[in-house]
């Protein structure tokens, strides 16, 4: 397996010259964009980028070019042709799961919905029953092929959900895996505590006693252990009304935990309305997102969060991203990479779909797939553009036309080197 201190170490500092196109070049940083701003992608021409101590030290045009003649040790990446660009902020995912649930896609290719599977003790809890019988050293070892997976794909800060454990031992677990990863300090890691994604089978008919022992038990002991900065629920029909997630997200602020809302996926279930009041960062999926959700957000600064893949492999109905950026809003785009349903953690597929489905452009897709989503895990100070001391996770891709070949050629990798505070990875 690929070692995480297996990248090769080049010089401290790193100068990146004759890049076709710095993309995402923001000289003040912002910490989002919305609405009509979202189509606007500042790029410089012909540029140089250089690289101190895992920061983004300086940019500007070849022309002008001041000579870093006193610089030692420094290793030059001559980018011809090529694009350089942030690092995806992957705002939203599931990355620390136990095997896969491969046999259920075969099951839903032959008919069965996601919702029919679930009835029948698979979806969530299959991959609970999985979990709970894997070790936590067992849960890193595969998790973290997952993490350099995507960080090889171009993800250079990643949000983690827990959620597949549903019981305080298997929570910890996983958690306590998700601040392993974070402790590597490769990529920012931001852990967020999903209790509340389904009711395990031992809590069948007392839903109540579940949430008692959400609240009561697991949150004072993750909180203790300082093992999360996010609470989540999963408010849909069948799991979490808009009335018991907003009292496990109240729970969740009093550990100090800021609320994130899976919401409005399967149907509509209030819970924009819940995320807004409860002053959510973000709200994720939004399949079922309504003309009333889209003024409540207007009036709030929660981040609303598309999952481009799981609408894609669950064949859902669209969120309405158009209509939202219309309205002024600010879209933020995250892979939800989880065995159930968004096997991917891929996020230039997540901007092909959002450009061919979501009729966005390639500008707006790659501002809501970095700085936007940056913002939807509050890391838009430290990384999702091009800005003097951010961090230096930035990807240079092969030689190609312009960005918006990213999304345009979908399935393909055109990533060539990724740099990971200022090294290659
Ligand atoms: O974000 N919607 C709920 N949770 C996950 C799916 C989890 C699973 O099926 O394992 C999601 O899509
Ligand atoms: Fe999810």
């Amino acid at each position: 397996m690929l070692l995480a201190f297996d990248y090769i170490c080049y010089a401290m500092k790193l100068l990146i010259k004759n890049i076709k196109s710095l993309v995402q070049v923001r000289e003040i940083n912002i910490n989002k964009v919305c609405g009509k701003d979202m189509a606007v992608l500042p790029c410089l021409e012909n540029a140089w980028l250089a690289i101190d101590n895992g920061l983004i030290a300086d940019f500007g045009k070849m022309e002008d070019f001041p000579g870093i003649t006193d610089w030692k040790d420094l290793e030059v990446i001559d980018a011809s042709g090529k694009i350089v660009m942030p690092c995806y902020a992957d705002s939203h995912t599931h990355i620390v799961y136990a095997g896969n649930r491969e046999s259920e896609f075969v099951d839903r290719i032959n008919g069965l919905s996601y919702e029919e599977i679930a009835k029948r003790g698979g979806g969530i809890l299959n991959s609970v029953k999985k979990l709970r019988d894997t070790s936590e050293d067992e849960l890193f070892d595969q998790s973290f092929v997952r993490f350099n997976e995507i960080i090889l794909q171009g993800t250079g800060s990643v949000e983690i959900k827990s959620g597949y454990g549903l019981n305080l031992e298997s929570e910890i677990k996983i958690l306590r895996v998700i601040k392993r990863l974070k402790d590597l300090n490769i990529i920012p890691v931001k852990a967020t505590f999903l209790g509340a994604h389904a009711i395990p089978a031992e809590f069948k008919d007392n839903k109540k006693g579940y949430i008692d022992l959400i609240i009561n038990e697991m949150l004072p002991a993750i909180a203790k252990e300082k093992l999360a900065d996010y609470i989540d629920v999963f408010c849909e029909k069948n799991y979490f009304s808009a009335e018991e997630t907003k009292q496990i997200l109240e729970a969740g602020l009093k550990h100090g935990l800021t609320p994130k809302v899976h919401a409005e996926q399967l149907s509509h279930s209030n819970g924009i309305k819940t995320a807004v009041e409860c002053k959510a960062i973000s709200v994720d999926h939004l399949e079922f997102c309504n003309d009333d959700d889209i003024v409540l957000l207007k009036n709030s600064n929660t981040m609303p969060t598309i999952l481009p893949g799981a609408a894609f492999f669950l064949n859902l109905q669209l969120p309405p991203a158009r209509k939202m950026i219309d309205a002024g809003l600010p879209v933020a785009f995250a892979s939800d990479y989880n065995p159930g349903s968004s096997p991917s953690g891929n996020m230039n597929f997540m901007m092909s779909l959002g450009c061919i489905d979501y009729k966005l452009n390639p500008e707006e897709v790659i501002n809501a797939s970095t700085i936007n989503s940056a913002y939807a895990m509050d890391l838009s100070k430290e990384v999702g553009s091009i800005t003097i001391g951010k961090k230096a996770n930035i990807f240079i891709t092969k030689p190609i036309a312009s960005y918006g070949y990213i999304p345009y050629a979908f399935g393909s990798s055109l990533i060539e080197t990724v740099i990971i505070n200022g090294v290659i990875f």
